[in-house]
């Protein structure tokens, strides 16, 4: 899938893509099906929410559930990716986030560039979110919310929050928070929250500012997160472990556009459970050969 110039103009400015009902209702609930078991697993990849069994996050499905391999591989997840890049892209890192009915814990606002870059490495910002909605997303369930442009600010001065919720994250302060919204347009436009059905997805600048509140409703806001990073800007330090920063830069091999309704065969490898090298970490810089 490739986009428009106006697509690519619209991204320039505002940093991010709504495509809403971009995968249909029987596509979606192939995925939202194998959630439930994935989020009752008792493994390291399952990160609940602080004092609570709830699921806040779930690291790498696409190396332990088909459906989710299958996802990972989507023309029409990823194709756009490669467009906007001229390049290859492999899967830096895999979320299904929870934000559970009632316990769905806020995430504060952040760049994810900021994280790659202070523990991963990541040479430059040429790496792509794509979020895709399991759950429709209305502004009672913790909807994202972006400043819109603010990822032409590049990386901001962050500070690594360890306390707040269940997951470290290099966060922003208020002030500049305030900064931002304001020179985005305030009250008018400086903060915006796309809001749609299930199977809805956003593309965000690896840069843009973003933040989501608790979810306080009786409806689980479950979305599936991925970064995929150009193959040549791969990560140069491997700080995290596998599961949450991958270390995989084989670029992506894409499936026909109907692979999430057929059952392509595609490689779990960790369908088993949690390699144990999975687990290990190093500070030290990775041998890049050219
Ligand atoms: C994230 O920023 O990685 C997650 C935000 C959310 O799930 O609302
Ligand atoms: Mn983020």
């Amino acid at each position: 899938m490739k986009l428009t110039e106006a697509q690519r103009l619209q991204f320039e400015q505002d940093g991010y893509l709504f495509f809403p009902g971009h995968f249909s209702a029987e596509e979606t609930r192939m995925l939202t099906e194998a959630v439930p078991a994935l989020y009752a697993e008792r493994e390291a990849w399952n990160v609940r929410e602080k004092g609570s069994d709830a699921v806040r996050t779930n690291f790498a499905a696409h190396l332990h559930s088909e459906p989710f391999a299958r996802l990972a591989r989507h023309p029409r997840m990823v194709g756009p990716v490669m467009d906007l890049f001229d390049e290859q892209v492999y899967m830096h890192q895999f979320k299904i986030n929870g934000k559970m009915a009632f316990e769905g814990d806020v995430w504060q606002w952040h760049q994810d560039y900021g994280t790659w870059l202070n523990d991963d490495q990541m040479p430059t910002e040429r790496a792509m979110n794509v979020a895709i909605f399991l759950d429709d997303v209305s502004e009672f369930n913790g909807p994202l919310m972006f400043i819109p442009g603010s990822h032409r600010k590049g990386v901001i001065n962050a500070q690594h929050d360890l306390t707040t919720t269940s997951y470290p994250l290099w966060t922003i302060d208020n002030a500049l928070i305030s900064q931002l919204v304001d020179r985005a347009g305030g009250r008018n436009g400086g903060i915006v929250a796309p809001k749609g059905p299930a199977g809805s997805m956003i593309l965000f600048h690896s840069c843009l500012v973003h933040a989501s509140g608790s979810n306080l409703s009786p409806f689980n806001r479950v979305a599936v997160y991925l970064s995929l990073c150009a193959v040549g800007n791969h990560i140069r330090r491997f700080k995290r472990p596998e599961y949450i920063a991958h270390r995989d830069f084989s670029p992506i091999e894409l499936l026909p556009d109907d692979c999430l309704l057929k059952p392509y065969p595609v490689d779990v490898p960790w369908k088993n459970g949690l390699p144990e090298s999975a687990l290990r970490t190093s500070l030290e810089p990775i041998e890049v050969t050219a």
